[in-house]
């Protein structure tokens, strides 16, 4: 297992955002996460990234705890995240915001601009990477986020929502881009209501309602569990 989510719970006042959600990814896996709006998948990805502490426990990636560690040195051991808000440095270059991120592994200015270059290539912005970040439209700010993320060299990435906004065609482009970097080694979660996605890209899926696990699966198993029809449809279609 390269991440083990035990029991974890968030509390925001008297909303438990996440209640006891325990789940594991084998190395190189992707794991699929879904829910309802306001279900606590975002709060999910901020509990393992250390943006937020826990109120309750654990969470150990590659056999080591990590709960509660500060970002950077969360990122710094192999975890790397995008924001479902997106976040791109406005006023630098693509390829600066990029190169931020190298400088997770690398002191060297020339080996992260290599890198960035390499990283935006694989991303589909290598045309762009002179544009600052802030006149990108919002596919490609969704992409530089995919490789600022990327640029940190995780051995997990959380992608939260990166496809939300784009068109069917930016869709089908940035699939492959996913596939691609699981195929380089890399282990991921991804966070996504588009369904075509998710059932083509992820080995299994976890299913979050009102903060709590309500099913986990193949895709197959997920799109007829009766749950998971009852979380998004109500009982009225599940019962149809
Ligand atoms: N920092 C915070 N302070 C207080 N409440 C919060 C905070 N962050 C999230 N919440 C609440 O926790 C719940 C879960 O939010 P979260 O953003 O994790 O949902 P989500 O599953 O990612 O939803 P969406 O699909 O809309 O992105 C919501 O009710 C939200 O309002
Ligand atoms: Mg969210």
């Amino acid at each position: 297992m390269i991440i083990q989510v035990k029991e974890v719970v968030k509390q925001f006042g008297g909303l438990k955002a996440v209640n006891n959600v325990s789940f594991d990814v084998k190395q190189n896996e992707i794991l699929g996460i879904i829910g309802p709006n306001g279900a606590g998948k975002t709060t999910l990805f901020n509990l393992i990234s250390g943006s937020h502490p826990v109120t309750s426990g654990k969470i150990e990636f590659n056999g080591e705890e990590i709960t509660n560690k500060k970002p950077y040195v969360i990122c710094k051991k192999g975890i790397g995240r995008t924001y479902q808000v997106v976040k791109p440095f406005g006023g630098i270059s693509v390829i600066e915001n990029v190169m931020v991120g190298a400088f997770n592994k690398t002191t060297s200015t020339k080996k992260a601009r290599e890198y960035a270059l390499a990283i935006l290539e694989k991303v589909g912005l290598n045309q762009k990477k002179d544009q600052v970040g802030k006149s990108l439209t919002i596919a490609d700010k969704k992409r530089l986020e995919v490789a600022k993320a990327l640029a940190t060299q995780p051995k997990l990435l959380l992608l939260d929502e990166v496809m939300a906004g784009l068109n069917p065609t930016e869709i089908q482009e940035i699939i492959p881009v996913i596939k691609s970097i699981r195929d380089s080694g890399v282990t991921i979660i991804i966070i996504e209501h588009i369904m075509e996605v998710i059932m083509t890209v992820c080995d299994r899926i976890v299913v979050i309602h009102h903060g709590e696990k309500i099913a986990e699966g193949t895709p197959k198993e997920i799109a007829n569990n009766e749950e998971v029809i009852k979380a998004y449809f109500g009982e009225a279609v599940s019962n149809a």
